[in-house]
């Protein structure tokens, strides 16, 4: 792994020698940045023999390989230790001032910051909102030691011992391997992680959730396809992110992009989505069919371009047969615990109202919560908001108030947190 070891300009710039030696005996390849101030403490000379990588503070040394940029970019993981009250307070708001700050703004991998300085320093109101910001990014700043500090004064501020912050840096590199799951891009781990520390709910389940119309073929041009633009799944599916699922979105062609974070398997029609279904969730927790599924396909599907024939009068006749209940056969064949979600999009008739035909749909599907959208009026399909009914296997029937699709994704998972066995 690449490792990328910050140090900030504290005396605690020693122990970080010793954690060098152990990332380096661990066989990792060690990339030494150090601030200026961290020269003061240790020299250059030190860090190059030890890394076996030349050593600088500034983003002006070896410009032609554009260190400011390739060093984060390329880091398996970044580890600051000292971080002093002033790096923290750099890392907080952005700034980028030497090569260190540099690393720190373009790194795509997880970030362990482990502050040195006295208690004064650590207990200032500015230096513990910079820690909550940090925090809240995503960042992983480790709580300093307690005990004797530079001077004769003691209490919390000591940098923790090589041996642990080796062993936490080890843990976090395991921990964002398992968050490294987007197939659809990378981005930083602070925005991985953003707003899973607010809300665990669903912190070690797997989500599975479908999204947007089918295309069902009728020959290598032609398809018969609906007006689904997948919103509603895309907001399920970044809501379970945010509240710490590992998500994998089974995509339609949707209109909006997937969400960061997901993997996502991209399908066009009702067959392709039911093996794709079938298949993600074997060891989901939750199963969301959020996607408007064509009931029918063409029978057959041309080898070739259909074409017209000379008579003007003649048009083909396209014979349908109907497509799998993927909903039915995911209840069918779900595990012990696994919480699968159906949802209704229904008109009130003659024969009964949207509940009433909702309330018929959730008995016969058999899932543990149906969602029913009321599309009287085209009220829903490609609209930014929404307004919902929950109704449960065990009867009960929940508004959920109109809102975005976003805050109707929060309600529904809500709404699932309890069917989940602990
Ligand atoms: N669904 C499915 N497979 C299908 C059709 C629908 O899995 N072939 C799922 C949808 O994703 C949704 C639920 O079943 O979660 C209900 O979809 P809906 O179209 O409202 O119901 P249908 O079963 O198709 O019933 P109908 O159209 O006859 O009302």
């Amino acid at each position: 792994m690449k490792i990328v070891l910050g140090v900030g300009g504290g005396i605690a710039a020693y122990k970080a020698c010793l954690l060098l030696r152990l990332f380096k005996e661990a066989g990792h390849d060690v990339r030494v940045v150090p601030t200026q101030a961290a020269l003061t403490f240790v020299g250059a000379p030190t860090w190059a023999a030890l890394s076996g990588h030349p050593v600088s503070a500034s983003v002006w040394d070896d410009v032609h390989e554009v260190p400011h940029v390739r060093i984060g970019q390329q880091a398996d993981l970044v580890v600051v230790a000292p971080t002093t009250a002033d790096l923290l307070a750099k890392a907080a708001h952005g700034l980028a001032d030497d090569l260190l700050t540099n690393v720190l703004l373009t790194a795509r991998c997880p970030v362990l910051l482990a502050p040195a300085m006295h208690t004064e320093m650590w207990t200032h109101p500015a230096t513990v909102a910079n820690v909550a910001t940090l925090r809240e990014r995503g960042v992983t700043v480790v709580e300093p030691a307690s005990g004797r500090l530079t001077g004769a004064d003691t209490g919390p501020g000591r940098l923790p011992e090589p041996e642990d912050l080796f062993a936490a840096a080890l843990a976090l590199l395991e921990s964002g391997e398992s968050g490294q799951r987007s197939r659809e891009g990378a981005r930083p781990a602070e925005e991985r992680t953003r707003g899973r520390r607010s809300d665990h709910a669903l912190a070690g389940r797997h989500v599975v959730v479908s999204a947007g119309g089918t295309r069902e073929p009728l020959d290598p041009v032609r398809f018969l396809g609906n007006r689904s633009s997948g919103r509603q799944g895309v907001a399920l599916a970044k809501a379970a992110l945010e509240r710490g699922a590992r998500v994998t979105l089974v995509a339609g062609p949707i209109e909006v992009p997937a969400p960061d974070g997901a993997d996502v398997v991209r399908v066009e029609s009702a067959l392709q989505m039911r093996e794709a279904m079938t298949v993600a969730a074997q060891d989901a927790d939750v199963v969301v069919m959020a996607a408007a599924v064509a009931d029918f396909r063409p029978s057959e599907v041309a080898e070739h371009k259909i074409k017209k024939s000379a008579d003007a009068d003649d048009a083909p006749v396209v014979t349908l047969v109907r497509n799998p209940d993927i909903l039915a056969g995911l209840v069918a064949s779900r595990r012990a615990g696994q919480v699968v979600v159906g949802f209704a999009a229904e008109t009130g008739d003659e024969t009964g109202s949207a509940l009433d035909h909702a309330t018929a749909k959730l008995a016969k599907k058999g899932c543990d919560l149906l969602v029913l959208n009321d599309v009287a009026a085209g009220k829903v399909f490609g609209k930014d908001d929404t307004e919902v009914t929950l109704l449960s296997a065990d009867g009960t029937v929940t508004s959920v108030p109109a809102g975005t699709k976003e805050t109707v994704a929060g309600a529904i998972w809500e709404a699932v947190v309890p069917l989940l066995a602990p």
